[in-house]
This record gives C-alpha cells, sequence and structure tokens, in this order.
C-alpha cells in the first residue's frame, strides 16, 4: 500500500521481471531474476508467476475458457489437456456456465475471475496482483477479495497485491507501506487485528491495549483509516521477518 506514485506499480513489474531496474539486483524467493537473460526471464515469468491487472486484460476475441487456455498454450500445454485444466479452473472460481462467454458480456467480477483462472493456469508459486478490486463495485471487489484469500490458504500460494482497498489490508497476512519509492515499513502479525487495532486508534485515539477489538470491528471503516499507520521499528529489530524465504 502507499500513496498513488509512491512505486508500487514499478515494484511489482520489478518483481515480475518485465522491468528491468536501472542499478542493483531484484531477487524473488532467492532466484536473481536481473542476472537473467530475456528468455530465461520469460520461463520464470511462465512457469513461476501469474499475473492480475486492474483492468483484466483479457483478449476480446477469445471466451472466458480460451483466455485461460491461452496461458496455459505459451507454457507447452495444449490441446485437450489445456482445455480440461482451464474448464476446470475456471469452474472452481464459479464460471462452469459462462465457459463460452467473450469478455464483454462478462460482469466486471466474472472477468476479473478469468483473470484470477489464467493467473492460475501454470501453477505458479507467485502471484502479482495491481489493484484487482478497483475497477469493480463493492459486492464483486469483496468476491474477489474472497477469493485471493481461499486460494493463498487453500493452495498454499503467495499472493503479493498492491491496493487502496481496505478488504485486502484486512486479509492480508502482512502489510508493506511503500512512499516516494522507498519501502517505509510494515505490519505484521495478526493483520486482521493489527487493521482493526489501528482503526480502533484513528476512530477513538487510543491506544490499542485500550479498546477492545470487538467495539473496533463493530464501526464502518473510516476513510482515514488508509492512511500509513507511524513507521514501526525496522524490520531486523523486530526479529525474524524476511521478505522472502531465501533458497
Ligand atoms: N518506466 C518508468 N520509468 C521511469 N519512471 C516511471 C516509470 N513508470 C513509472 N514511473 C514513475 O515512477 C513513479 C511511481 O510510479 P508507479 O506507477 O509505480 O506508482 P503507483 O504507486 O503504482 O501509483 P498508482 O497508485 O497511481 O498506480 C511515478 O512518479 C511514475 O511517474
Ligand atoms: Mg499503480
Amino acid at each position: 500500500m502507499g500513496p498513488s506514485g509512491s512505486g508500487k506499480t514499478t515494484l511489482l513489474t520489478l518483481i515480475g521481471g518485465l522491468l528491468r531496474p536501472t542499478s542493483g539486483i531484484v531477487r524473488v524467493n532467492g532466484l536473481e531474476i536481473t542476472s537473467l537473460k530475456e528468455r530465461q526471464l520469460t520461463k520464470f515469468r511462465r512457469h513461476y508467476l501469474g499475473f492480475i491487472f486492474q483492468s483484466f486484460n483479457l483478449l476480446e476475441s477469445l471466451n472466458a475458457r480460451e483466455n485461460v487456455e491461452a496461458a496455459l498454450n505459451f507454457a507447452g500445454v495444449g490441446g485437450r489437456r489445456a482445455r480440461k485444466r482451464a474448464t476446470a479452473l475456471l469452474t472452481d472460481l464459479g464460471m462452469a456456465d459462462r465457459l463460452r462467454a467473450r469478455p464483454r458480456t462478462l460482469s466486471g467480477g466474472e472477468r476479473q475471475r478469468v483473470s484470477i483462472a489464467r493467473a492460475l493456469a501454470n501453477d505458479p508459486q507467485l502471484i502479482l496482483a495491481d489493484e484487482p478490486t478497483a475497477n469493480l463495485d463493492s459486492r464483486h471487489g469483496h468476491e474477489v477479495v474472497e477469493l485471493l484469500h481461499d486460494i493463498t490458504r487453500q493452495q498454499q500460494r503467495t499472493i503479493i497485491i498492491v491496493s487502496h482497498d481496505h478488504r485486502i489490508r484486512d486479509v492480508a497476512d502482512r502489510v508493506l507501506w511503500l512512499q516516494d519509492g522507498r519501502f517505509e515499513g510494515f505490519d505484521e502479525g495478526d493483520t486482521q487485528q493489527s487493521a482493526l487495532l489501528d482503526t480502533a486508534r484513528i476512530l477513538y485515539g487510543a491506544s490499542p491495549d485500550a479498546v477492545p477489538p470487538r467495539a473496533a470491528a463493530s464501526q464502518p471503516i473510516a476513510p482515514e483509516a488508509m492512511a500509513p499507520p507511524p513507521p514501526p521499528a525496522p524490520a531486523a529489530k523486530r526479529g525474524g521477518w524476511l521478505p522472502w524465504r531465501r533458497a
């Protein structure tokens, strides 16, 4: 999370190997992707990563299933195998009766489900999502948040989400804050709890310990709650936090 222009999309595209840094190195789960050649980088993206975009980026000339199949085809899975997998993924995401629908005939939430299925197609370890709920109304946004949450829990995947959406902050295991291209700090631990406590602090001006979480939970979330909390102690001093488990 972070204000507009703070570098969130830039960070995701660096992690995704879509952008090369002018200096420094990028290491993803121990793999130094900045030293990979273009072809290796393409392979890394195909097999290790899934992307979810704010504007869905579906191919209009293909139907829902074909959009998912295309991702599989690029990774070398073709024919009936690809069709079967695309069907299974879309069915899991509640899209069984919309397999042949063109993107323009789908609702925003459905389109985003197709793009989530596409992101999952090649069984990536890491999914990068840039504002995945920003173009959705609140009901569909809520569905997508729940889906992403279930995917991480049930399938043991990691999803990095850039978002201004409070619901995502509430389900995230860890919230990192960016400001002016710099990593500013993070919330960790029971984030649901910590987000509630931050909200309580903003609503009541109370110290977290003084406000029972239940009281905070019954209050609507104020827009001000989007503001970054005061910078926490540096990661090293809080012990044990590593952005990536090193290989
Ligand atoms: N390829 C690029 N080369 C140089 N500067 C860039 C490039 N892409 C973005 N920027 C600049 O880097 C800064 C961060 O941009 P970025 O798109 O990462 O912000 P953001 O946090 O995603 O913002 P938003 O919430 O509006 O999407 C901005 O000042 C932007 O103008
Ligand atoms: Mg952005």
